[in-house]
């Protein structure tokens, strides 16, 4: 990578500044002052600037979160609820929430400082499969799994074909797990209710081949390296 491009994704500063920064003597290379902004850094070469060794793509932070309940998918909140910035405090980077959870679901949040990853998962042509699993009030018969199978109607947007199948059918509710590809608001809600079952608890177990696992609510974990690359290949 040029020695510039190397300083901008360190997070230290822009591409041209980092020209500047070059060119003025404030960058070193393997312990050697370089001028050279054109200069190709190698995996394992040491540069630091003024003093200070840097990493390309160090300040790149991965997180899963399981979300509580009571939670709002937002940086800040006017009312000071408990947002899920709080719940990755102790990481020193700016981390933001890859799409949105309401507040009322619970379950996987993906979080990081990588805005283009970001910007990528929640196009809407990447289509990326989520995962919830709702428990519902009533009975999810046949006909109704038909209906959310082929697409229902949540007020002006016909839903495309969810996966979906009943987990557990008790007397007054039942368990499914849905997989979806939009993002609409309360999507997965709306389209229960379209059906005539009203979600009464609704948690997201994946993103894609990203899995909540046995994450603990209000914890969270880094991303494994296969997993960073498997989001960046969607
Ligand atoms: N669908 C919903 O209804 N709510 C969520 O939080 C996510 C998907």
């Amino acid at each position: 990578m040029r020695l510039n491009k190397y300083i901008a994704s360190a997070g230290v500063c822009s591409r041209r500044k980092a020209d500047e920064l070059i060119a003025n003597g404030n960058v070193k290379v393997n312990g050697a002052v370089c001028r050279e902004m054109g200069t190709q850094v190698e995996e394992g070469d040491a540069v630091s600037v003024n003093g200070k060794i840097i990493e390309a793509d160090a300040a790149k932070v991965y997180v899963v979160v399981n979300k509580p309940l009571g939670y709002i998918t937002s940086m800040d909140d006017d009312k000071n609820r408990p947002t899920v910035a709080d719940l990755v405090s102790d990481i020193p980077e700016r981390l933001f929430p890859v799409g949105r959870l309401d507040y009322n679901t619970t379950g996987l949040l993906i979080m990081t400082n990588d805005g283009d990853l970001a910007y990528a998962l929640t196009h809407p042509k990447h289509e990326v499969s989520k995962t919830y699993i709702a428990t519902v009030a009533g009975v999810v018969s046949n006909v109704r799994l038909a209906k959310l199978r082929k697409g229902v109607d949540i007020g002006g947007f016909v839903t495309s074909p969810a996966k979906v199948r009943v987990l557990k059918q008790n007397p007054r509710s039942a368990v499914v797990e849905i997989s979806i590809h939009e993002g609409k608001n309360r999507q997965v809600r709306k389209m229960f209710a379209a059906v005539g079952n009203k979600v009464q608890s609704l948690e997201r177990v994946a993103i894609g081949d990203i899995r909540l696992g046995r994450l603990l609510q209000g914890h969270y974990r880094k991303l494994t390296r296969a997993e960073i690359e498997y989001l960046k290949s969607l």
